[in-house]
């Protein structure tokens, strides 16, 4: 495994859409639960922070394949609210990781057009990791290729109560009456405000958790639960993933699949 994204992402080494994929049929915004890195090296009797390193690998490999594979857009969790409980040491090796693979990888990810985005309160941040991410945002703000959301220092419900707050201070100044109040107004105040739902979320490593990961955006997306732990997610194991969300038949709570037109209600049966 190459340590740098951008021999990854070189476009001669771009990987074709496996011919069992439809490409009519590719989830938009798949989100990610990186789940299993401590467990994982556990299993090699290593040290927690390096599931975390080898963690890093995975992403890098799972962002290149979703973006060679036309997928538009990859949410992934890498740093919950409650994540500030874990020792101290482990929270501060996240923190370093972080920056510094920002650091590493940021040339590469501008030259593939990849657009990156930290979603969740930053403020709690250590101040260089901020600059990093503000760095990084700015640089890639006007880049047309996958959208890349990081959630750091996340949490769903806290989005919701910072929404729900910024809703009721428009409307106690007057400038919005309650009922304008509705789904899309809603959507518009959280972090990921301006990319469809997730179609899809893969949670590996077999927990079938939440875990407080995009509560409001997951409401019609597709489940994929992998026993594999995070540093071992491949392309074998995405392409698991993306063959069991195609094999689904999305009715949205009703019987005709609004993405895929041509699924009827009498298809459907
Ligand atoms: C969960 O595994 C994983 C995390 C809390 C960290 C995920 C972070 C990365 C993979 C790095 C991402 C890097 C960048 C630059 C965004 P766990 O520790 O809960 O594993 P366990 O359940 O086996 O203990």
């Amino acid at each position: 495994m190459t340590s740098a994204v951008a021999s990854d992402f070189s476009p001669h080494n771009r990987q074709p859409l496996p011919a069992v994929l439809d490409p009519a049929r590719m989830p938009a915004h798949v989100a990610l639960i990186m789940d299993g890195n401590g467990r994982w090296a556990r299993q090699r009797g290593l040290p927690r922070v390096m599931g975390h390193r080898e963690g890093v690998e995975a992403l890098k490999r799972t962002l290149r394949l979703c973006s060679d594979w036309g997928i538009g857009a990859l949410t992934a969790y890498a740093f919950s609210t409650e994540n500030w409980s874990r020792p101290g040491e482990e929270v501060s090796f996240l923190m370093t990781l972080f920056e510094r693979v920002l650091a590493r990888e940021l040339a590469s990810l501008e030259r593939e057009q990849v657009k990156i985005r930290f979603l969740g309160d930053l403020t709690p941040l250590p101040a260089a990791l901020q600059q990093r991410i503000a760095e990084a945002t700015e640089r890639t703000a006007a880049n047309r290729g996958i959208h890349f959301n990081v959630c750091t220092n996340y949490g769903g419900r806290s989005e919701l109560v910072a929404a729900a707050r910024r809703l009721a201070e428009e409307v106690a100044a007057g400038r919005l009456l309650p009922e304008q109040i509705d789904e899309q107004r809603i959507a518009s105040q959280l972090h990921t405000a301006g990319d469809v739902d997730p179609d899809l979320l893969i949670r590996t490593s077999g927990e079938r958790r939440l875990s407080n990961f995009l509560l409001w955006q997951l409401a019609y997306a597709e489940l994929h639960i992998t026993d594999v732990l995070w540093p071992d997610f491949d392309q074998d194991a995405l392409l698991t993933a993306l063959v069991d969300y195609q094999s689904r038949q999305r009715r949205f709570g009703g019987v005709d699949s609004p993405r895929h037109p041509g699924l009827t209600s009498a298809t459907l049966g």
